[in-house]
C-alpha cells in the first residue's frame, strides 16, 4: 500500500504499539511509549490517520478509550477511495476551504478538509457529485458513527450516562432531540474544587465548536439549542460557529448576585450569556409556559389581548436568579461548585418543550436540571466524566421520587 508509506512517522510507532498490545492502550500508555517529544500532542489525530488502512477498535473504560489494534482494512471498504482525482481536486477548490457540515475554515480553524460520501457506501451511498460534499475531519468522524450507531434514542431517554458527552452525542441520532442545553466548565485557566482547568483558550474554542457542531446534528429541526457560559467564550462561538449553523440565535443573559469584587479596576462580573440557538424558523417556542403578566392590565391594547387568550408577554431577555447555595433538598445532596438555578434552567426548559418531550443536558454536574426534567414530566439524557457526580444522580434518583404535588406545581 503506496499511502502507508505516506503516514507520518508518529502513526507508524502507535501501529506498532497498539500491534504489541492486543488487550488495548489507552491515550497516556501509548504517549508514554512513543520515543519523541514532538508527539506530546495531536494523538488523536495520528490515530485517525490509521483509520483508512487499518481497523482500530476504540472502546471507552471509565473516564479513557482504548484503543485495539483488530488487523488491516479491505482498501474499498474505506469511503474516499473510489473518487476520481479531477472531482475530488474540483470539489475542494470549490469548497473554498470552508466545511460544508459545520462551516468552519481551514484558515481560521485549522481544520483539515475531505471529500466524503454524504451517505457512506457501506449504506449504499455512490460516489455520484451529487452524493459527494467537502467535510472537515471532526465532522467526518461524528457523520461516521451516527451511520454506525443503530442505537435508538429510546434505549438513552431518562439515563445518566458516565463518559465523555462528545462520544455520547456521537452515538445520538440525527435530528433526535427537541432541546440540548449546555452548561459547559467554563473555567479557562482557573482553579476550583481541586480540579485544574488549563486549556488554552483557542483549544477550548476549537472544543467547544466541535461540541455545538455534533450538537446542532442531534437537535430536531424545530428545535433550541441553549449554550451557557461567560460573555467572552459565547461571542466566540457565536461568530465563529452558530452563526453559520443557525437559523436564528438570541442572546440572554443570567444576573446574579456576587458578595466579593473581582478587581478595584473593573465593575465585577455578574452575569453569565445564554445563547438561545433556533435550528429553523419553526421552531418551537411556548410563550403560554412561561409568560408573566401584564404590568398595565387597564391598557386597552392589554385587555384586547387577554381576552384573545394571551397570559401575559414573554419575559426579558435578561433574568435574576441568586446563585446556588447548596441549600435546596436535591443539590445539598449532591456538592457540586457550580449549580444552575433551577428558576433559570426550568424556564428555558419550558420556553422549548412540552411534556414528553426529550431535553439532552450536555452536562450532567450536579443534576440539577435533571432534577428540574423530571418535575417538569420531560424526558431526558445526559452525561458527566465524572463517575462520582453519575453515581450521586444515580441514587438520588432511586432514592427521591418526585410526589405528585411536586409535578403538579410546575406542570406545563
Ligand atoms: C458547569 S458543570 C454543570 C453544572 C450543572 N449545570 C448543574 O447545575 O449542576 C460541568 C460538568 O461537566 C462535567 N464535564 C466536563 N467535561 C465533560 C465532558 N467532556 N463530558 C461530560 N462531562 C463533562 C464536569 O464534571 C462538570 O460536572
Ligand atoms: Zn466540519
Amino acid at each position: 500500500m503506496d499511502s502507508v508509506r505516506k503516514l507520518p512517522k508518529v502513526s507508524l510507532e502507535i501501529l506498532d504499539i497498539l500491534k504489541i498490545n492486543p488487550g488495548g492502550v489507552d491515550i497516556y500508555a501509548i504517549r508514554e511509549s512513543l520515543s519523541g517529544s514532538e508527539v506530546q500532542q495531536h494523538l488523536d489525530r495520528r490515530l485517525r490517520e490509521l483509520d483508512p488502512f487499518y481497523i482500530i477498535e476504540r472502546e471507552r473504560k471509565g473516564k479513557s478509550t482504548v484503543y485495539k489494534y483488530k488487523g488491516e482494512r479491505d482498501p474499498e471498504e474505506w469511503p474516499y477511495t473510489d473518487i476520481p482525482k479531477d472531482v475530488r481536486a474540483r470539489l475542494l477548490e470549490e469548497a473554498k476551504g470552508t466545511c460544508q457540515m459545520c462551516g468552519r475554515t481551514v484558515s481560521k480553524d485549522n481544520i483539515k478538509l475531505h471529500v466524503d460520501h454524504k451517505t457512506p457506501k457501506s449504506l449504499g451511498g455512490d460516489s455520484s457529485e451529487d452524493n459527494l460534499w467537502v467535510i472537515c475531519s471532526d465532522c467526518n468522524e461524528g457523520k461516521r458513527n451516527s451511520f454506525i450507531s443503530t442505537d435508538k434514542i429510546s434505549n438513552y431517554l431518562d439515563k445518566i450516562h458516565n463518559k465523555d458527552i462528545n462520544e455520547l452525542l456521537r452515538e445520538l441520532p440525527d435530528n433526535s432531540v427537541d432541546c440540548i442545553y449546555s452548561d459547559i466548565d467554563y473555567n479557562v485557566g482557573i482553579k476550583y474544587s481541586g480540579k485544574r482547568y488549563t486549556k488554552a483558550f483557542e483549544k477550548y474554542m476549537s472544543d467547544y465548536i466541535v461540541l455545538a457542531a455534533e450538537s446542532t446534528r442531534v437537535l430536531k429541526d424545530n428545535g433550541s439549542a441553549f449554550f451557557i457560559n461567560y460573555p467572552k467564550n459565547n461571542a466566540y462561538l457565536w461568530v465563529q460557529y452558530l452563526d453559520r449553523a443557525y437559523y436564528d440565535v438570541q442572546e440572554y443573559v443570567w444576573v446574579y448576585n456576587s458578595n466579593i469584587g473581582h478587581s478595584p479596576r473593573r465593575f465585577t462580573t455578574a452575569h453569565r450569556s445564554i445563547l438561545h440557538c433556533m435550528k429553523s424558523k419553526e421552531n418551537q417556542f411556548y410563550k403560554s409556559n412561561v409568560a408573566e403578566p401584564y404590568v398595565n392590565q387597564t391598557d386597552r391594547r392589554i385587555r384586547r389581548l387577554m381576552k384573545d387568550g394571551s397570559k401575559g408577554r414573554s419575559p426579558y431577555s435578561w433574568f435574576y436568579a441568586d446563585m446556588v447555595k447548596n441549600v435546596s433538598k436535591w443539590s445539598k445532596k449532591i456538592d457540586h461548585p457550580c449549580v444552575i438555578p433551577s428558576k433559570i434552567s426550568s424556564m428555558l426548559i419550558k420556553s422549548v418543550t412540552k411534556p414528553k418531550d426529550t431535553v439532552l443536558i450536555l452536562f450532567a454536574g450536579s443534576g440539577s436540571e435533571i432534577d428540574v426534567c423530571r418535575k417538569l414530566g420531560r424526558h431526558w439524557i445526559s452525561a458527566d466524566l465524572d463517575s462520582e457526580y453519575c453515581e450521586k444522580i444515580e441514587r438520588k434518583l432511586d432514592e427521591y421520587i418526585i410526589t405528585f404535588e411536586e409535578k403538579n406545581n410546575d406542570s406545563c
